[in-house]
């Protein structure tokens, strides 16, 4: 039996949080070393210019982001990383997919829809300063998917419906043209996939409560220390339920390590003893990682081949594939 296909994209604006890694990153990276999957993870570039018109937020950030997930211990070797703008096959098979898609389930989009609600609560004219680019997002996204043929696509709930899409567009296309595309399928992760930020709410850009992955130990420590918490005193008993503080130091935490916290909550452990802790254990897991990050980060030329080298292999795949879309759909030689 051929292997299944997992594939994720990491849209390159901002810089990575302790969310990111906690929820993205490091499961896709220990799902890297299995042998009984493909996985494809690529560096959404072009999906970046959506939300981003600053080229140097762009390229630094394409920059940060491929040095994250190497320094990590992405197994390159066994799972293909690419950057998506290296892999013109996309943008060809993005074209492909805008012809059949239907305008109607653009619409319903949420990123769009959302958009629209804005303006229209302000006032405006309802596509005010609203791009093609946001409406037709999810065309791209599945070409993303659809060119590899994923039948996995681990994501964060907000990107669901995203998914489903790019399903509805490869069934149209392979009932218009023939059976060409798998129809994926998106995998979430309840356990990991919410970890709080400073303020208790979702760690989030848009909330500006993030911890930043690669902060120097220092400034970890100090970020640490402004978890929200409450005003209850050394001695008195705390709630491990709703606390930002325990769901943070439990996402990085073995279950005994998990116990033994809950049980210094219990026993009224000081918040600034809980946070030290909390800061060490992070801390320990990052340290080796954030030396490799720093030396990458220094050497653009090591990451760049690195990138390029996967887009080979990707294009392995893609190029023989959008050949064989292309004639599907009768744009070939004449002769
Ligand atoms: N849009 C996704 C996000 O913002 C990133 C992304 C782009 C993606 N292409 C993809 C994720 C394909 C999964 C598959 O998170």
């Amino acid at each position: 039996m051929s292997k299944r296909t997992v594939l994720t994209g990491i849209t390159t604006t901002g810089t990575p949080h302790l969310g990111n890694y906690v929820g993205a990153i490091k499961p896709a990276i220990e799902a890297s070393h299995g042998d009984g999957v493909r996985s494809c993870y690529f560096l959404a570039d072009y999906h970046a210019l959506i939300k981003c018109r600053e080229p140097e937020v762009v390229h630094g950030s394409t920059l940060e982001i491929a040095a994250t997930w190497l320094a990590l211990g992405l197994d390159t070797d066994k799972a293909i990383f690419y950057r998506q703008s290296d892999i013109p096959e996309i943008s060809e098979l993005t074209w492909l997919l805008t012809c059949i898609t239907a305008k109607g389930l653009m619409n319903r989009a949420h990123a769009y829809k959302a958009a629209v609600q804005i303006n229209v609560e302000k006032g405006e004219d309802p596509d005010f300063a609203i791009a093609m680019g946001l409406f037709s997002y999810p065309i791209l996204m599945a070409a993303d998917i659809l060119m590899f043929n994923a039948h996995h696509v681990p994501v964060g709930r907000d990107q669901v419906q995203h998914i489903e899409m790019a399903r509805d567009i490869g069934q149209r296309f392979n009932h218009h043209f023939g059976e060409h595309f798998v129809l994926p399928e998106a995998v979430v992760d309840d356990n990991v996939a919410l970890l709080p930020g400073t303020d208790g709410r979702k760690m989030s850009k848009s909330y500006n409560n993030t911890i930043p992955l690669w902060l120097p130990e220092k400034k970890l420590r100090k970020s640490i220390m402004k978890i929200v918490t409450n005003s209850l005193e050394p001695g008195e008993p705390k709630q491990v339920e709703g606390s930002a503080l325990f769901a943070i130091y439990s996402a990085f935490a073995n279950a005994g390590q998990r116990q033994e916290m809950k049980q210094a909550f219990a026993d009224g452990i000081a918040w600034g003893a809980a946070k030290q802790q909390c800061f060490e254990l992070i801390n320990s897991e990052l340290s080796s990682a954030r030396s490799a990050y720093e030396e990458l980060i220094s050497e653009p030329a090591r990451i760049e081949s690195r990138l390029l080298e996967g887009a080979e292999r990707a294009r392995e795949i893609a190029v023989p594939f959008i050949r064989q879309l292309r004639d599907a759909v009768g744009i070939r030689p004449l002769v």
